[in-house]
């Protein structure tokens, strides 16, 4: 069975973008690939974080892995810092990987351009070496991710080549598996940025955990145009193609589908639409978060993933070391 890895960030509640660009994925996946995935408390930490927050939000993200559908009898869930393989393999990687390669990172440059000089870390900088890392521990044939981390797919792509080259074969080269529809879901304020929990206007944002309230406002006061016409155009009518991409994914449509069920509806009918559907994805799946993150299923699905986990990374950083020539 071929193997997926991937993982998740805990630096703030879900959103609809992480559900539709990534947990999505995982679910629909993990009934054919052997399945690793894990809270990156590790990148997490590249920007400053408050300790209870950070532990909260990596229960929360394991809750909400298993309330949306993924099977611990066939995912193994665990949290990255707690497997120090992933530290000890990114090391050797680092050295590995060249400077020009992580000065052409878009998302290092873009937070870089947004914060100026203001002291950004060295970690999140060198982060997508970590990913890369996270990623070929453990021979990963495929990554599902959204597309703001294709990028960091294919460094880790090209790290694993060159190592291969060097020292004989070692990695497996991943590919990465991008959703078609929603793998670049916009802040609903501003649907030219994407949609992200770490902005300050959280109207934007849709959280998993959002009650019914707040997610129906939250799309009614989305962000169109004066067109009132249910047409996919990125560039013209960034907001609606947003809603028509959102109700797309989360029906497994095409987005001509959407177009043509929707023809002739007004902006205000629409959404009220895609309120429903997003409503109707998230409800169960809150109702089993509810259940789930109060019991002990957290803890022993984790405490069973890392015991797995260490035994599979520190066999392949072992021939790591050794082709490298690290230790005696
Ligand atoms: P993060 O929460 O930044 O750790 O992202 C977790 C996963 O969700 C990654 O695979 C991202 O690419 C994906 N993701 C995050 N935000 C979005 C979005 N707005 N649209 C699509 N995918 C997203
Ligand atoms: N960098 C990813 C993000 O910010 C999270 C992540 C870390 C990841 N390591 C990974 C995703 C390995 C896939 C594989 O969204």
């Amino acid at each position: 069975m071929e193997r997926l890895v991937s993982g998740i960030k805990p630096t703030g509640g879900l959103t609809l973008g992480s559900y539709i660009g990534a947990i999505k994925q995982f679910v629909e996946l993990h009934k054919n690939y052997e399945t690793f995935v894990f809270v990156a408390d590790m990148h997490a930490i590249t920007t400053p974080q408050e300790k209870e927050k950070l532990r909260q939000n990596m229960k929360d993200i394991v809750a909400v892995y298993l309330a949306c559908g993924l099977d611990p009898e066939k995912a193994t869930l665990y949290i990255q810092s707690e497997n120090p393989y992933h530290a000890q393999l990114s090391w050797i990687l680092e050295c590995h990987t060249y400077l020009g390669e992580l000065n052409r990172m878009t998302q290092f440059k873009d937070k870089n351009q947004k914060q100026g000089d203001k002291n950004l870390s060295c970690g999140l900088y060198t982060y997508p070496v970590l990913m890369a890392s996270d990623i070929l521990l453990y021979d990963a044939d495929v990554v599902p991710v959204g597309d703001d981390q294709k990028q960091h797919v294919e460094l880790t792509r090209n790290i694993a080549e060159r190592f291969n080259n060097r020292y004989g074969n070692t990695f497996k080269v991943p590919e990465p598996i991008i959703p078609k529809a929603g793998a670049r879901i916009k802040d609903l304020q501003d649907p030219t940025k994407k949609m992200s929990k770490s902005d300050d206007d959280s109207r934007g944002c849709i959280l998993l955990l959002d009650s019914e309230e707040v997610i129906r406002k939250k799309i009614m006061s989305a962000v169109t145009d004066s067109d009132n016409k249910i047409i996919f155009d990125e560039k013209n009518k960034p907001g609606i193609s947003n809603l028509i991409m959102i109700y797309a994914a989360l029906n497994n449509l095409k987005v001509e589908e959407v177009e043509e069920k929707f023809a002739g509806y007004n902006y205000g009918s629409f959404k009220s639409e895609v309120a429903d559907a997003v409503i109707n994805t998230l409800r169960p799946i809150q109702e089993k978060y509810k259940e789930i993150i109060n019991s002990q299923l957290v803890e022993d699905v984790l405490d069973k993933g890392v015991e797995k986990v260490i035994k599979i990374a520190e066999a392949k950083c072992r021939e790591v070391q050794e082709k490298v020539g690290l230790g005696r």
